[in-house]
């Protein structure tokens, strides 16, 4: 099977993934229809948190899909990932109503706290940190999302005060626990409003 070069350059340093728990339950809940492919990617994504390349390429032998076709797919839609993520995520608005408010700011301390940039996850393997557009709670202005839990009305020092309580939990809890890049994923967004 040809793989769309970008796919083997991103990943091909990736240490090989255990695709074969996901990949089961696909074939399992799937046919194999090419109309299947996203919900097929879903799936991977809320098992692994990402969609490694080994699954990639299974999903497009069950789909008959092209490799590149799937890779296309998969990097078309924000909310999928090709690389692993922290055990926690961290999303700061950095839309309009956010920016003017400070999320600015907030970023750029968490960026400092972690030493990490927006797109980047920490080299233990418990932060990544992303930006968004809009969250959709600009009432809620500055918002920061940390896993699924959105939290409203944020300053600079409470959100680095979260990261770092994070972090003393992550030290106080045996390390193997922070370097699964398994995530629990859930649909259901948590609203705390500081
Ligand atoms: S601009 Fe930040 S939630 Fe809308």
């Amino acid at each position: 099977m040809i793989m769309n070069k970008s796919l083997l350059q991103d990943q091909q340093d990736a240490t090989l993934v255990d695709v074969t728990g996901p990949i089961s339950e696909i074939r399992k809940a799937f046919v194999g229809q090419p109309d299947e492919l996203i919900p097929m990617l879903q799936l991977v994504q809320r098992s692994l948190g990402y969609l490694p390349k080994q699954a990639l390429m299974e999903i497009a032998q069950m789909t008959g899909v092209a490799a590149a076709t799937v890779y296309g797919v998969a990097t078309f839609y924000s909310q999928f990932r090709l690389q692993p993520v922290g055990k926690h995520v961290i999303k700061v608005c950095r839309g309009t109503a956010c920016h003017v408010r400070g999320s600015g700011k907030i970023l750029k301390d968490i960026e400092a706290r972690l030493h990490v940039s927006p797109g980047e996850t920490t080299s233990d393997q418990l932060f990544t940190l992303e930006t968004v557009a809009c969250f959709g709670s600009c009432a809620l202005a500055p918002v920061m999302v940390i896993d699924e839990a959105v939290h409203g009305r944020m300053d600079s020092a409470t959100s680095t005060n979260m990261v770092d309580e994070l972090i003393h939990q992550a030290e106080a809890k045996p390390t193997e626990e922070t370097a699964d890049p398994k995530r629990e994923d859930s649909h259901d967004l948590r609203i705390d409003e500081e």
